[in-house]
């Protein structure tokens, strides 16, 4: 909108159309037209705010007029002009999007009043068009930087939880690859037992950093071939706690902190570090538990060969309900998993 707001005066008649200018010239930039042929094409060249239209004119009817500058531009605000006050003709203009009428002969501060609303109007529907376009755009750039940021965490969480996963293998030798196959078995578990699809990505990353604690403990213990001592066992069975502290400060993994903290839990109660039972022991945990167990199972050790998947299964069997959570143990002997283990071992 420039600095001074632009009026359309379309009437045929010369007297009414020139009252009008006279009373609108000082405040307005007028411009005249003398029918509604003529009104279309200017306002469909040029930028109006307000157009004052007779409702009467030779060549096409007012309200017509009206429909038509509409569709030119939906923000025009037009004032009727009419020499027959009556109700009908102006309930119709209005019911088509005329903000008023105006009854010949014309009075002069009706015809500054409604041209004031109608340019107040105008400017708040523009305003409120601009806020809504604003808003529009720094929604886009919001969501690009959320999709970059979201990027960037992922990159730092990957790059993380590799640190982690290097720092584990690197204390811990003979059990190379143990993480990354525990959250291979553990994925297929949670889709054994219908576990959450959307929780299902956060267990797989919690399943990785399970043993993130052992980092705290002496690789000397962690290395040793021989049976452990009563104190490196209890230096050992701290692992998990150690993770926690940690995993803890790290936001992100929040989520997977009561996973690192019970996946030594026993359906039975006897496990560590709490000796949590049955469900009071986390879902994610005891799917965990039992992914680490059958890595460790079909894994050679100093102190023995791997088992064979038969071996395997009758010792989940066997410890359902102890070590196991049973439900879980049945579930997967039901389910595709030893053939996927199968396939993946060879
Ligand atoms: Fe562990």
């Amino acid at each position: 909108m420039g600095e001074k707001a632009k009026i359309l005066i379309v009437d045929d008649e010369l007297g009414p159309r020139e009252a009008l200018r006279m009373i609108l010239k000082d405040r307005y930039e007028v411009r005249v037209a003398g029918d509604g042929t003529s009104a279309l094409s200017l306002l469909s060249r040029e930028k109006f705010d307000v157009a004052i239209l007779d409702i009467k004119m030779p060549d096409r009817d007012g309200i017509e007029v009206l429909r038509l500058a509409k569709e030119i531009d939906r923000d025009l605000e037009v004032v009727m002009i009419t020499a027959y006050a009556t109700v009908s003709t102006a309930r119709e203009a209005i019911r088509h999007g005329a903000l008023d009428y105006l009854i010949k002969p014309f009075d002069k501060t009706d015809v500054e009043r409604v041209v004031e609303r109608g340019i107040a109007r105008r400017l708040d529907r523009e305003t409120g068009r601009q806020r809504i376009r604003e808003l529009e755009r720094t929604t886009d750039r919001l969501a690009r930087q959320v999709e970059k940021a979201k990027m960037d965490i992922q990159h730092h969480y990957d790059g993380t939880v590799k640190a982690l996963i290097a720092a584990i293998d690197a204390v811990d030798h003979y059990t190379r690859g143990h993480s990354e196959r525990v959250s291979n078995f553990t994925v297929r578990l949670a889709e054994a037992v219908s576990f959450p699809r959307h929780q299902i990505v956060l267990l797989q990353q919690a399943a990785i950093v399970h043993d993130i604690g052992k980092i705290g403990v002496e690789g000397r213990i962690l290395r040793k071939r021989g049976t452990l001592t009563q104190e490196e066992l209890q230096e050992v069975r701290k692992h998990p706690q150690i993770g926690v502290e940690i995993v803890g400060p790290v936001p992100f993994m929040a989520e997977m902190l009561p996973v690192i903290l019970h996946h030594h839990e026993r359906y039975d109660g006897k496990g560590f570090p709490e000796g949590l039972k049955g469900e009071e022991i986390v879902l994610g945990a005891r799917l965990v538990s039992i992914a680490d167990a059958v890595d460790a199972m079909l894994s050679d050790r100093p102190y023995r060969r791997a088992l064979t998947l038969e071996e395997v299964k009758a010792e989940l069997e066997r410890e359902s309900g102890g070590q196991f959570d049973p439900q879980l143990v049945s579930a997967l002997l039901s389910s595709e998993f030893f053939q996927h283990v199968s396939d993946q071992i060879g």
